[in-house]
């Protein structure tokens, strides 16, 4: 059996014989980016410090004899072949760093789909490299030549090989951004994005079971955090609270179908504050209200919430009356206009010398 120990943490993974270093790290908690699975998209490229892999076969676009010569490796293919490696991952405390934010990334708008009368669903693909992200993030989407300011929109989807990113945006009767959204992007649209942006992120190497609670378009990160919990087989838990105004404000009643169908662990449960909801068994009224009706212990869970500032106090608040501790209560409150939070180096992992590559 080898091991892998994470700088600067210091905590060590057991790699089972066979095994790569992603397997591993991911069987552990300690979720890194990852696409393609075959080490030709860069996206799992880490430094590795110490120790010696089987690097297996890897493209030249996606990690470069310079960065082979730096060190720097793609897990999703590596083996360890010495008894310990260490590698470059996260910060101190185990949490994982973030990929530095770059402006003016040119995106074109391959679809949009009206998701319900107020929210609309823009699929935006790079037009040259991907952009490196974790779940949970946000970016900023605008055009201020043209008088249309950058708010901040969360991506609705965990990374893809082809670089897809997802954006949900609400229609605010007084919002410009969003009303040029609504009004004037189609497909085939070039837009610009800043990003990414945001540390909603939660700590990869908690194993508990998960709890989401989103509202309205607080569900896009939800549904990117989601989706990525389920793609790397977590065995916990995965429950999700999902506040709409009315039945017509639901949305993505397609893909929870599929979670719950295709995850066992999953579960989906919406309730509506105005209205009477189609399923005979659906839940009505506001999340906070709810939830000691459906928990009686959150002491054990990670808990994510997003929505508006009120909505994430008010369910911060009945989660804790439930138990749910600090540390593992993660949440996103929208405040469109704020500046973004821009990361600071020590948060920032090292990328090797070429971005990566194109897909
Ligand atoms: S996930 Fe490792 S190279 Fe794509």
């Amino acid at each position: 059996m080898t091991s892998v120990r994470l700088h600067p943490s210091g905590h060590s993974v057991e790699v089972p014989q066979g095994a790569t270093v992603l397997e591993a790290l991911e069987k552990s908690g300690f979720a890194l980016p990852n696409n393609c699975r075959a080490g030709a998209c860069g996206e799992c490229k880490v430094k590795v410090l110490e120790g010696e892999f089987d690097q297996g076969f890897v493209l030249d676009m996606a990690l470069s004899e310079e960065e082979r010569a730096q060190g720097f490796g793609l897990m999703c293919m590596a083996k360890p072949v010495s008894p310990e490696l260490v590698i470059e991952w996260g910060t101190v405390d185990a949490k994982p760093k973030l990929f530095p934010p770059r402006e003016g990334q040119p995106f074109v708008v391959t679809d949009r789909i009206d998701r319900t009368p107020r929210i609309t669903e823009l699929r935006l693909r790079p037009q040259r490299d991907a952009m490196r992200y974790w779940p949970g993030q946000y970016v900023m989407l605008g055009d201020p030549a043209a008088g249309v300011p950058l708010r901040s929109y969360s991506i609705a989807n965990a990374p893809r090989s082809d670089g897809e990113v997802v954006l949900q945006i609400t229609r605010q009767s007084d919002g410009l951004t969003s009303n040029w959204v609504h009004d004037t992007l189609l497909p085939g649209s070039k837009v610009k994005i800043n990003g990414p942006y945001g540390t909603f992120i939660g700590d990869p190497s908690v194993e508990t079971p998960v709890l989401c609670l989103a509202a309205g378009s607080g569900l896009a990160p939800i549904l990117a955090l989601t989706e990525a919990a389920l793609r790397r087989t977590y065995g916990e838990a995965v429950t999700l609270l999902f506040s709409a105004a009315t039945q017509d404000d639901l949305y993505d009643a397609g893909m929870m179908a599929w979670w719950s169908a295709r995850h066992r662990n999953f579960r989906y449960r919406p309730t509506l504050t105005r209205g009477t909801p189609k399923d005979p068994k659906g839940l009505q009224g506001r999340i906070p209200t709810l939830l000691p009706t459906l928990f009686r212990d959150l002491s054990q869970h990670s808990v994510f919430v997003a929505g508006t500032p009120q909505f994430v106090a008010d369910c911060v608040a009945a989660a804790k009356a439930l138990g749910a501790r600090s540390e593992l209560v993660h949440t996103e409150g929208y405040y469109p206009q704020s500046p973004p939070l821009t990361p600071t180096a020590d948060q920032l992992v090292s990328c090797g010398t070429s971005p990566p590559a194109a897909r």
